[in-house]
């Protein structure tokens, strides 16, 4: 009659095999951009800035075809700061002029234009007039300079190549003195954002090219592009302030909290995160007024608006409500930011996008909410505005999109895409799908690691395959933000630790107690991510809620308590704060005693009270007899010639029969 029990040293096994199998994947290699183009135009010699190293033009004129070589330089130093020497040389540009870069992985790519005119020979520069294009997007046109100028945009390239023209009239010519092409990642800008007027959902952003209108740190600093992760400066929002009397400065580094599923350090880093402008209405219950910043735009744009938020400011939650509004019209009303994440000052952002009627300046401010026993105080952190290509895509006031004429040969990006991102999970130890058995459906779940080995060698998708024969590739949950068993510290470290490790292996916990894949882009927004989901949730204290149902009434809270915090602990913001995997063996033999205890207290429950794990892996041993009872074959015929297949693991809920 008693066939269920729990055998420890299976449970042992399995972790073991996780272990191993998670620290063998883990490459630690530092992050490089997949597509990452620095020149220097115009220079003889590399230029060093700050850790990037800008080619010399000789080398990059492979990627350059023009009618004319003419490289200038200037001995006048413009900046103080270490990109100077990028100013000092330039290309001279004359007629149609074309870079061509191939795309190595497709996504958001920055191109960043650095310009500063001087004379050189005949060539004054600041006489020069021209239009600056891509395949898809007219970035720049009719433009001149008279001072040096950094211009960023973001643009999502799908194509094999990047195509960047310089075209200028017969009487005058084009320059540029450096430029970038790095490669954006995915999750920094997302599809949708929220519309104002009215207020809304706006989607469509892949398909924006966007121009950095301003960057602004607020209440702190200026910070350089070599203290943030993708190379953007951010810049002090002092000057941007309609009335700075009305405001504060606030700066309190150490309270930034970079939470699952809220910001990164790759959209924003701490030390814009952790100052922020705030209401001087401290000695004043009774303030009534906004703070507001206003920016020159090009009227007849949309723009992107993206708030960055982080309460530094407060004692405890609940405690901050304010209003937040673009162009005199409420963006939001109300907000708590305690609400999104209940941890003091979690790092988060919005986005907004403006209707096309924005004049040429635009407005944002922020001020007391309408709520009654609410001290009047409002706070904002981050400021970045981006303009939004026109219908036609281009950035510019004139022209329009010269034709393409790229074969994009998208088969081999998207082959190449996949491979890479197939790369990334690999090296995140990211090989573990689940496949609910319809068979053990009411008392067993079991989970499957599979790899998927398709087309031609070295392309492999990942699945999860259900019994009822769907299956799902992972590519298509891939911007929406996260990576499912991927360290969140990577994205902003670009490094995998062991912390990593430790990470992935949480998520592996709650996909284990909560029955679910890992991603599950079906499912409501706010569930889509398992992570994040059962995070929520444990935070809640209400975890039970969403276990696997053929768990409930059948685990012990006092168990299931442990096995969650054990969880919870893995899945820190901070690799520091995780726990060593020691420590996650000894707390999971402590909730499994936890268990146990209950099946020798209670005898009538003995069946059905039991967790039974076993690893099914052929190559290493063979589960006991009384185990293999428990467990149907797996699919590993499903994946004929790849090893991990064969490697996986089983948590099977036993029930006496
Ligand atoms: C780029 O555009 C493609 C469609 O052309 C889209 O599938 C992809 O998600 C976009 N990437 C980003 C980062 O917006
Ligand atoms: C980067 O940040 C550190 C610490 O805030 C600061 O000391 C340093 O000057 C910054 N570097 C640059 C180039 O701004
Ligand atoms: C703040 O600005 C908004 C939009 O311009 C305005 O409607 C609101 O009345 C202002 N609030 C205060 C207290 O001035
Ligand atoms: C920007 O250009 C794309 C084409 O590249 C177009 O689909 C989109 O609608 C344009 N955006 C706006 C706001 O018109």
């Amino acid at each position: 009659m008693v066939i269920g029990f729990i055998k420890k040293s299976e449970l042992f096994r399995w972790i073991l095999l996780v272990c191993l199998l998670l620290s063998s994947s883990c490459l630690c290699n530092a992050y490089t951009p997949a597509d990452n183009y620095l020149i220097d135009c115009g220079s003889s010699s590399d230029t060093t800035v700050g850790n990037r190293v800008f080619i010399s033009d000789s080398k990059s004129s492979k990627y350059l075809s023009t009618s004319q070589t003419i490289l200038a330089y200037t001995l006048k130093s413009i900046t103080d700061s270490d990109d100077s020497t990028l100013y000092q040389t330039a290309r001279i540009l004359p007629g149609t002029s074309k870079f061509t870069f191939p795309i190595s992985t497709s996504g958001r790519h920055w191109i960043r234009l650095y310009f500063y005119p001087f004379v050189y020979q005949t060539y004054n520069m600041t006489s020069a007039d021209f239009t600056v294009s891509t395949q898809n997007h007219v970035l720049l046109s009719g433009f001149g300079v008279t001072t040096n100028v950094l211009k960023e945009f973001s643009v999502n390239v799908t194509s094999a190549t990047l195509e960047i023209v310089f075209s200028s009239s017969k009487n005058s010519f084009a320059f540029v003195n450096a430029l970038e092409i790095v490669s954006v990642p995915d999750s920094l800008i997302t599809d949708d954002a929220n519309t104002i007027d009215p207020a809304g959902g706006f989607q469509g952003l892949s398909f924006q090219a966007l121009e950095t209108v301003a960057r602004l740190n607020m209440g702190g600093p200026a910070v350089s592009f070599e203290n943030d992760t993708l190379g953007r400066t951010w810049v002090n929002d002092q000057n941007f302030l309609v009335e700075s009397n009305l405001a504060t400065n606030v700066s309190n580094i150490a309270a930034v909290n970079y939470v699952a599923g809220g910001a990164t350090e790759d959209s924003a880093p701490s030390s814009v995160y952790g100052t922020c402008t705030r209401m001087n209405s401290e000695n004043d219950t009774t303030s009534n007024f906004n703070v507001t910043w206003e920016f020159s735009v090009d009227p007849g744009f949309q723009y992107l608006l993206r708030l960055h938020f982080c309460d530094i400011v407060s004692k405890s939650l609940n405690l901050l409500y304010f209003n937040v509004y673009i162009d005199s019209l409420v963006a939001k009303r109300n907000v708590d930011l305690s609400s999104d994440f209940p941890t003091l000052g979690a790092a988060t952002y919005n986005d907004f996008v403006t209707s096309s009627n924005v004049g040429s300046k635009l407005r944002v401010s922020i001020g007391p909410s309408s709520l009654e026993n609410v001290n009047p105080n409002a706070i904002l952190n981050g400021l970045e505005i981006m303009k939004m290509n026109k219908s036609d895509g281009s950035l510019g006031g004139l022209g329009s999109v010269p034709n393409s004429s790229s074969n994009s040969k998208i088969g081999v990006i998207v082959g190449i895409t996949v491979g890479l991102l197939i790369a990334i999970l690999f090296a995140g130890g990211v090989f573990m799908f689940c496949r609910r058995k319809r068979r053990l459906a009411r008392l067993a779940l079991s989970k499957t690691w599979i790899p998927l080995s398709t087309t031609g060698g070295t392309t492999y998708s990942m699945g999860s395959k259900y019994s009822n024969g769907t299956t799902t590739t992972i590519d298509s949950n891939m911007v929406k933000g996260s990576f499912g068993y991927l360290d969140p510290e990577y994205f902003r470290r670009q490094q995998l630790t062991e912390k990593s490790d430790v990470y992935s292996f949480g998520v592996v916990l709650f996909e284990v107690l909560c029955a679910r894949p890992v991603i599950d882009p079906t499912l409501p927004r706010e569930m889509v991510n398992l992570a994040e989901w059962a995070m929520k949730w444990q935070k809640k204290g209400q975890l039970d809620q969403i276990i696997d149902s053929t768990l409930v009434g059948k685990i012990r809270p006092d168990s299931l308590r442990k096995f969650a915090e054990t969880a919870e602990k893995c899945l820190a913001d901070f690799g520091v704060d995780r726990p060593s995997m020691g420590d996650i063996l000894w707390n999971l033999e402590y909730a499994l005693q936890l268990q146990e205890a209950v099946q020798q207290c209670d005898p009538d429950e003995n069946s059905t009270n039991l967790i039974e794990l076993s690893p099914q892996v052929d190559n290493f041993s063979q589960p006991d007899n009384s185990v293999s009872n428990h467990f149907e074959e797996s699919i590993v015929d499903d994946l004929s010639g790849v090893s991990m297949s064969r490697v996986f693991s089983q948590l099977v809920k036993s029930e006496g029969r």
